[in-house]
Parts: structure tokens; sequence; C-alpha cells
């Protein structure tokens, strides 16, 4: 039989927190593809820039790396219901996670603030959904809450589990370059997956994998960058609803990150973001939502500032899949609606509207 990738936690048995004891659940998470976008080298002026392509995870985000140790750990110790705060992915991973377990999954999300296919992927995989009338920072704090006083087990990134999982995605990208890149660009919320890759990498150079550890550079929406004002955003403010995060969990690990590797935050404003958004779907081919594009209009900002990418490797970890939060893609550069002309079936009409006559 034909090999079929197996997930994270079984094709890294040995290099995550797990043993014999461990009751794995696993949708087939990971394995990746790192697919080359020689439209965005060739934009930014790098020798070569490769995307991690993550909305091709199991529920359509990076997430599932993630939430295979958090739901295999929460079930190996026997609980029976998993709580989290979400913008959406975590939310929809949880609940299928959950599902595969046979557990109940309860998520909380900011009220009218997470795309319409994320909550329909919650709502498929039969999670309690409870709208907060709140951010995600109100979300968080709740889903703590109640974790510590009531029989759920929280499966955010506060949980060590999931950065654990989420690590592999820095084992893949060494496996399939056979080196690190120069540096590796993230969009940013609460830092977790941005903190997770740091410790991949740092693994990896411990191991003598490979030399050096990428400059991790992380990229949040301008009204919703905490890392770049140096404290928290009391109403965060973007249409990248994903990284729609005033106060990350995970600020401290992501600072130590950025210092051990020499990294940066940066900021990006909106229309750049939704400016990649189109250039990733149109000239490299890889259809990704909002806030994925983020890390790619972050690069592309440091070229014009003035950075010399010559010769440089770079990975883009593209988180989430364009299919979640599709709305943006039926609008054009100035918001309008994009709506496909209606023809009848003469070959002849179709023709002439096409421009082939
Ligand atoms: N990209 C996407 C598509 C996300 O969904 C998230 C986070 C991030 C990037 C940022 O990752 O938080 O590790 O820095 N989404 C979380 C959620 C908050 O609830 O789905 P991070």
């Amino acid at each position: 039989m034909a090999h079929q990738w197996r997930g994270v936690i079984r094709e890294y048995f040995d290099r995550l927190d797990v043993d014999s004891n461990t009751k794995i659940i696993t949708l087939g998470e990971g394995g990746t593809p790192l697919v080359a976008a020689p439209a965005l080298a060739q934009l930014v002026g790098a020798e070569e820039v490769y995307l991690k392509v993550e909305g091709m995870n199991p529920t359509g985000s990076f997430k599932d790396r993630g939430m295979t140790m958090a739901v295999s750990k929460a079930v190996t110790h026997g609980a029976k219901a998993v709580i989290c705060a979400s913008t959406g992915n975590t939310s929809a991973s949880a609940a299928a996670y959950a599902a595969a377990a046979g557990i109940q999954s309860v998520v909380l999300v900011p009220k009218g603030k997470i795309a319409l296919g994320k909550l329909a992927q919650a709502v498929a995989h039969k999670a309690q959904i409870l709208q907060v009338k709140g951010n995600f920072d109100d979300c968080l704090d709740l889903a703590r809450d109640l974790a510590e006083n009531y029989a759920v087990h929280l499966v955010n990134s506060v949980n060590p589990d999931r950065i654990e999982g989420q690590k592999t995605g820095a084992f893949e990208v060494v496996e399939f370059l056979d080196r690190a890149p120069d540096i590796h660009v993230l969009p940013v919320g609460n830092a977790g997956n941005y903190s997770a890759y740091f410790k991949g990498y740092k693994e990896d150079v411990q191991a003598g994998r490979i030399k050096h550890i990428p400059q991790m550079w992380g990229y949040q929406a301008d009204g919703s960058a905490p890392f770049v004002y140096g404290t928290p955003v009391k109403n965060p403010d973007t249409i990248a609803t994903a990284i729609r995060i005033g106060n990350p969990a995970s600020y401290d690990l992501a600072l130590a990150a950025r210092e051990e590797s020499q990294g940066r935050f940066g900021a990006v404003k909106d229309p750049d973001i939704l400016w990649m958004h189109r250039f990733l779907s149109q000239e490299v081919g890889v259809f990704v939502e909002p806030s994925s594009a983020t890390g790619a209009a972050g690069l592309l900002q440091a070229s014009r500032a003035g950075d010399n990418l010559a010769g440089k490797t770079i990975v883009v970890t593209v988180t989430g899949n364009g299919l979640k939060d599709a709305a943006w893609a039926l609008k054009d550069e100035r918001g309008k609606e994009i709506k496909p002309q209606i023809v009848s079936n003469r070959a002849k009409e179709v023709a002439e509207r096409l421009g082939l006559a």
C-alpha cells in the first residue's frame, strides 16, 4: 500500500511530548505543501520565496497541528469536553477534533466578528457555540475562567500542547529545504504560531539538523498591533478578523523569540493586506483568507521600505484557506461586489463577450 501521511503526532512521535500511553486523535493534519512563489520573490526582490500552505490542513488552517496534540492530551487525561475562545479557526479545529474524539466542544467567539465559513465549520461539527458580546480577548478571559472552575479542558494556545504540535510546521520546512530559510514570515495574532515555529527551528538547531534559526518576522494588522505599539490594544480593529487580537496570549514567548532570532514585528494596513490577498490568488495561484496574506504584505512593505532581500530564501506561512472567508474574493479593489456576467448558451454570443470573436 502506498504511504499515507499519518498526521503530525505519528510522523514526529519522537520529537513531540507524547508517549505510548497517548491516545492519538488525528485527522491526518500536517504534511502541507511548501509552494514556490516566483511571482512574490520577484515582487520583493528575493532569491526564492516559498509559501507554507496551511490551508491544506483538514479543517483548512494551521490550527490542526496544535489541535491534534491538545485534544489527544485532553482525551488521554480523561476530558469529556474542550473549550476555546476563537476568532474562528481555532473553533473550527477544536470542533472537528472533538467530533473525532467523541467528546463535546464549547466555543466562544466574538459576536459578529468571525467569518461565515468558520462559523459553519463549528456548527457542522456540532460545537456548542456562544457568541460573546466582546472581542477575542474577552472570550479568552472567559474561556480561561471556565476551564479553571469547571470540567472543561482549555485548548487555546495558552495550552503548551498547542505550541508543541504547531512547531512541526518548522520541521517540515527544514525537511523540504534541507536547510533553514534566512527569514520566516508569519501573520501574528496571539503569536502562538510565531512562537511555535521558533521552537521548531530551535529544536532543529539543537539536534544539528540546521545551523541557524531564521529571522522570525511577524506582521499584524495596524489596527490590532500590540507588538508594534508595545502595549495591549483595547479595541482592536481590522478586516483581518482572524488576527483581530489586542492582548496576545503568547506575548512574552514571542518577544523572546524575536530577540533570539534577530527578528522583527511590523504592522500592515488593511488595504495592503487585501492587495496581497488578491496578488496571492491572481499571481501565485494560492487562495488564502485575508488575515493569512498579512505576512506576505509585511514582506512587501519591508522590501519597499528598503530592505535588501537579494539572495535570501524566505518562507511565508499562509495560515488559512481562502474558502473560509470567501466574501473578500467577490469584491474588487474598491470594495465593489463582483458579479459574473450572464449570457445565453449561444457560442457566438459567448465568444463575443469573451473577446474571442
Ligand atoms: N492566521 C489565521 C488564519 C488565524 O486564524 C490566526 C489565529 C493567525 C493567523 C494568528 O495566529 O494567534 O498563533 O498568532 N487565529 C486564532 C483563532 C486566534 O481563534 O482561530 P496566532
